[in-house]
């Protein structure tokens, strides 16, 4: 609705009321729940051609609704979030892109193990022009919950709203009925910038596909696989609901399902899987970069109602494979310490600003020891384009299984340290996922292989 047909509806509501019997005042009246968005899928080109999937994406700018308020944003194919794609794994994605922007873009594919031609980062490589059409190409080996979004310019585009979803299924798994994206946005978050996308003076929005606080209705008895995504550039939120478990991360499933309050900060993403007989609330707990999980009572982000209450159903029976972490040496290879302050907005790491660093250098299929030690007064999600890595320790405490992620945070004053086998060629992207603590500088380069040409 826009904002003149609000106001007459709001005119229309007046009157009507004036002659209507109004409810008792001690029986609140119940809110409309506002229903769950699945994002519609990206219709795939190719029938004939199983092991390809063509979809085309233009992003535009494009005026849509959030909280009831309008926003001038920008959209691939006109919805916010994008088209989910939804792959099996072993198909080649072909994505064919039309800039109808008026600035240049490009697509990275969060946590997918591309060429780095089709990496989508500028570094090397030139972003789409207005009015120019790319074609991104690749096959996807991976299962599991991915994403795709700008990388030019990319605080601001992916907070107007370019983002998407990709879902790669292995079809060995046993599969949810209701299996389902819900993509984190939080609407506030640039409000100090002119090109703020318009929701000055509104108090934080968290959003789940565009929609704030919905309702998601399922079958009787349905398995119900949640896939989170965290699409704002700043805002971490706690997870927690009644019969909500933990199966997967950033690279599918984990070897150990987990149970209790799950930290989704931005670039991450988690699944959940539900079995309820009832409905039930999912709860974002807040979560302040500057000190953690803050006092104040969680707020709902989603309900999930059965159509019917019953006895819950019974779990998925996902195989867990249960493999504990790698060692954690004695030796390091490569240190990232991250530095900055927000009073400034100097963002480094190692000392360097990008775009004026230094880019480390891995030989082809190196196995090396990454250590981050976080000495600033804000927590930052770490994130690696064109690799995953296993997570080895949190300030020298291993996890209790093998923990496999591309974009990890980090805590104020923590030393986390990850495992990378460096098998992907190129001149990758090593930033923040608080975009714009990363278009601040907290970005460098790590080069992978002998790609000719040099970096810098
Ligand atoms: Cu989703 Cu370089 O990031
Ligand atoms: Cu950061």
């Amino acid at each position: 609705m826009s904002r003149p047909s609000i106001l007459l509806a709001a005119l229309i509501g007046c009157t009507a009321q004036a002659d209507q019997v109004q409810p008792p005042p001690d029986r609140p009246v119940p809110a409309e729940p506002v229903a769950f968005v699945v994002p519609a899928e990206a219709v795939d080109h190719t029938p004939d051609d199983l092991d390809r999937v063509t979809v085309r994406l233009t992003a535009a700018p494009h005026s849509f609704e959030v909280a009831g308020q309008a926003v001038q944003g920008w959209a691939y194919n006109a919805q916010v979030p994008g088209p989910t794609i939804r792959l099996v794994r072993g198909q080649t994605l072909r994505v064919e892109l039309d800039n109808a922007l008026p600035d240049p873009t490009t697509i990275h594919w969060h946590g997918l193990h591309v060429p780095f031609a089709m990496d989508g980062a500028t570094w090397m490589h030139d972003p789409v022009q207005p009015g120019e059409r790319f074609v991104y190409e690749f096959p996807v080996d991976q299962v599991g919950t991915f994403w795709y979004h700008p990388h030019f310019d990319t605080a601001r585009q992916v907070d107007l709203g370019l983002y998407g979803a990709i879902v790669v299924v292995d079809p060995q798994e046993p599969q949810a009925e209701v299996d389902v994206v819900a993509i984190l946005d939080s609407w506030d978050e640039v409000a100090d910038r002119d090109d703020h996308h318009g929701l000055d003076g509104v108090a934080p929005v968290l959003t789940i596909n565009g929609v704030r606080d919905p309702e998601l209705a399922v079958p009787a008895g349905a398995t119900v696989r949640l896939r989170w995504i965290n699409a704002a550039n700043i805002a971490y939120v706690g997870l927690s609901g009644a019969g909500l478990r933990t199966i997967g991360g950033d690279q599918g499933l984990f070897s150990a399902p987990r149970e209790g309050v799950e930290l989704l900060t931005p670039g991450e993403r988690l699944e959940h899987d539900l079995a309820i007989g009832d409905a039930s609330e999912i709860l974002a707990h807040p979560w302040s970069l500057y000190g953690g999980a803050l006092p104040h009572d969680p707020e709902r982000l989603l309900s999930v109602v059965p159509e019917v209450s019953g006895p819950p159903p019974d779990r998925l029976p996902f195989t867990f494979d249960g493999r504990p972490p790698s060692q954690d040496p004695p030796f390091t290879d490569l240190v990232y310490v991250l530095h900055g302050d927000p009073t400034t907005g100097d963002w480094r790491i190692n000392g360097e600003r990008f775009p004026d660093i230094t880019p480390h250098r891995l030989p082809l299929d190196a196995d090396v020891v990454i250590e981050v030690r976080n000495l600033s007064a804000s927590e930052h999600p770490f994130h690696l384009h064109g690799h995953a890595f296993e997570l080895l320790s949190r300030n020298r405490v291993q996890p209790p299984h093998r923990e496999v992620h591309d974009t990890f945070n980090v805590a104020v004053h923590e030393i986390v340290r990850l495992r990378l086998i460096a098998d992907n060629p190129g001149h990758w992207m090593v930033h923040c996922h608080i975009l714009p603590h990363a278009d601040d500088g907290m970005m460098t380069i790590l080069e992978v292989g002998d790609m000719g040409g040099g970096g810098h």
